[in-house]
């Protein structure tokens, strides 16, 4: 896919979980890393794990004048972009009783609007190549709607329907889009998760899923194959009968 002489990648998230495994995985094969993420110390993690192919860039991916900042400086210091890896994202289970707008707000803005920013600051320097990889790490749980992410499933739901949107218009400029749509993978995202989690996948063969469907130019990469084969089943699902399954799996 890429050729030798242009691997740069920038991995939103890169200091820990999926965005840590993958940037660790690109640099064994290679690429050059810049990994952003708000905590300095995980990002001087990944490079220290990785050696001398990841940088750290801070960044904020909600603050958009930082984030067309930071592309800037990542282009100028390491070379162009060829692939972005829009990866940073979080989760807050919500139910009735906890329900505030301001929980929607946060989850739109780091895990919706943290994508679309690095969009808009690669997009003009792509275009100009004709060439670049953008990659848009959305989630199972953005198939159908599910109780207890009421704030988080939209966001990935808006991220899969976003990909659908700009995909035929990037390829007709050179420029490819993938969407990555993981079930449950043992990262620090999931720790905390003491609900049930069916084909939990080991970090390290999600990356490697992940770097394969990158180097396969798919469109959509999901894994494990368990979980998202029964989802997509449910999501074609009348409401009639996904309604009584989903209560039966969630006890409601
Ligand atoms: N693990 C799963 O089962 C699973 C399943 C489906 C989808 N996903 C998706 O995979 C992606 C990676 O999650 P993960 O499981 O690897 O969890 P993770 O280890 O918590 O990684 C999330 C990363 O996003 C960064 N981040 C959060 N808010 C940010 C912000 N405002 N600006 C910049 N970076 C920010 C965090 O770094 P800082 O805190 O330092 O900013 C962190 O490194 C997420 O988008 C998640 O929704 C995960």
């Amino acid at each position: 896919m890429q050729s030798t002489e242009t691997r740069i990648a920038w991995i939103t998230g890169g200091g820990s979980g999926i965005g840590r495994a993958l940037s660790l995985r690109l640099a064994r094969d290679g690429w050059q890393v810049a990994v952003s993420g708000r905590r300095q110390a995980a990002l001087l993690e990944t490079v220290t794990l990785a050696g001398a192919d990841v940088h750290a860039y801070p960044l904020d991916v909600s603050d958009l004048g930082a984030v067309r900042e930071t592309a800037a400086r990542i282009e100028k210091q390491l070379g162009p972009v060829d692939l972005a890896v829009l990866n940073a994202g979080f989760g807050q289970f919500v139910n009735l009783n906890n329900l505030r707008a301001e929980t929607f707000a946060a989850h739109m803005q780091v895990n919706y609007l943290g994508v679309v920013n690095p969009i808009d600051a690669l997009l003009a320097s792509f275009r100009r190549r004709r060439s670049g990889h953008i990659v848009i790490v959305a989630s199972v749980a953005g198939y159908r709607g599910m109780p207890r992410i009421l704030a988080y499933g939209p966001t990935k739901a808006a991220l899969i329907n976003l990909a659908e949107s700009l995909y035929l218009d990037l390829k007709r400029e050179g420029i490819r889009l993938s969407i990555c749509n993981p079930g449950f993978v043992k990262t620090p995202m999931t720790a905390d998760n003491h609900g049930p989690m069916p084909f939990l996948m080991d970090l390290d063969k999600a990356a490697d899923a992940l770097y394969r469907g990158i180097r396969k130019n798919k469109f959509e990469i999901t894994f494990p194959w368990q979980l998202v084969s029964l989802l997509k089943v449910f999501r074609c699902l009348p409401y009639w009968i996904y309604f009584p399954i989903m209560r039966k799996f969630t006890g409601r």
